[in-house]
């Protein structure tokens, strides 16, 4: 096929245009699955929970009191973990306090050789650690299956996130 009628093209256009445009976008789309597991006491990552059904992810805590056993088995490197580990229904891992919208990204772009995102420690005015006005720029890594990291975003403002 080489070419497409202009008047089947246009119609198509518009449709992603107006999803793109939409804030309903997201529940128009099947919402993605999530099990977020997270210690007893944690109170962050029931905020990040939060934060993700806020912006279409559908996540179900999951309550554990091992949870260096369960960031071992996943392949999360100690020196990248934080608080919760969140697995999504295909498998995928995003640790810490990663904002929706790359969740999002990694899960439709799938890069090769990552098995998900961490964002390390608990950066101040990431998704479920606001404290007011206060915000520490952050990275957002990409876990690879080989046990390494790479840069997946530099989030240096509250409007990157
Ligand atoms: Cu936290
Ligand atoms: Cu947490």
């Amino acid at each position: 096929m080489t070419t497409t009628p202009r008047s089947a093209r246009k119609p198509l256009l518009a449709l992603t245009l107006s999803l793109l445009l939409t804030p309903l976008a997201a529940s128009l789309t099947q919402a993605t699955e999530m099990t977020v597991f997270k210690s007893p006491t944690c109170g962050c990552c029931t905020d990040w929970v939060k934060h993700l059904e806020k912006n279409g992810i559908h996540a179900n805590e999951e309550v554990t009191d091992d949870m260096a056993s369960l960031k071992q088995m996943l392949g999360i490197p100690a020196n990248v973990r934080s608080c919760h580990t969140g697995v999504s229904e295909n498998g995928f891992v995003f640790e810490g306090h990663v904002p929706a919208r790359y969740v999002e990204q990694f899960l439709k772009e799938l890069p090769a050789g990552a098995v998900g995102l961490t964002v390390p420690a608990m950066p101040m005015g990431s998704p479920g650690m606001e404290m007011g006005d206060h915000f520490m720029p952050y990275q957002v890594l990409l876990l690879k299956q080989d046990g390494s990291t790479a840069l997946y975003a530099d989030v240096k403002t509250p409007a990157d996130q």
